[in-house]
């Protein structure tokens, strides 16, 4: 337990590095926080007209989560692994350097997912792509990639990884409610266009 204790602490910490708000920071773009949706994540990044900074905020947000995975299996083992996934996937969405006002966790769940399962990782990328090329909205592509990510688990026959699926899938919900509002309402904004 103190191991665990150690790892939920260590992907927190991972996972709290907010990426977008660095990257924007030392390349001079403006802070996400001010523009489009208001978040730190690559997709608002785009917004501030800076491809290369949303490209590394959504590579980089994504690697936090597979390295807390990857350290934590490579040191300590499976359980600690699926803490640190969930630990940096929390720590993505509400880090404690930003009071606790972090991004929607979409790349870190990408990153987690492949480190963690990479079949199911790859299937979580490829539905998220495709969902967005296909409707040029990421938050769609992100709703529908979560939800499918599952039922993946599932008939992976990976029982715990199930679970961590679904509570990543219900965070990632909860964060995007406002998204949800917008594309209810036919409002979302199609990615790429700038604030
Ligand atoms: O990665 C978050 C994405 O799904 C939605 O971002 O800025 O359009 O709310 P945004």
């Amino acid at each position: 337990p103190a191991t665990l204790a150690v790892w939920a602490l260590a992907g927190y910490l991972l996972g709290s590095i907010p990426f977008g708000l660095l990257l924007t920071r030392l390349m001079g773009a403006v802070d996400p926080r001010g523009i489009g949706s208001g978040n730190i994540g690559a997709t608002n990044v785009l917004r501030t007209g800076n491809k290369l900074a949303a490209l590394l905020t959504l590579l980089l947000d994504g690697a936090k989560g597979a390295v807390a995975v990857l350290l934590a299996r490579w040191l300590a083992g499976d359980d600690a692994a699926q803490v640190a996934a969930l630990a940096a996937f929390i720590g993505h969405c509400y880090p404690v350097w930003l009071r606790f006002t972090g991004g929607k966790g979409v790349a870190s769940f990408l990153g987690i997912m492949l480190a963690l399962f990479w079949p199911v990782g790859l299937l979580c990328c490829a539905t998220w792509l495709a969902a967005v090329a296909m409707s040029r909205i990421s938050s769609l592509g992100a709703l529908v990639a979560a939800t499918l990510s599952t039922g993946w688990m599932l008939l992976f026959g990976q029982i715990e990884m199930t679970a961590l699926a679904l509570a990543m899938t219900l965070l990632i919900f909860w964060r995007h409610r406002t998204n949800i509002v917008r594309l209810r309402a036919g409002t979302e904004p199609k990615v790429g266009r700038k604030a």
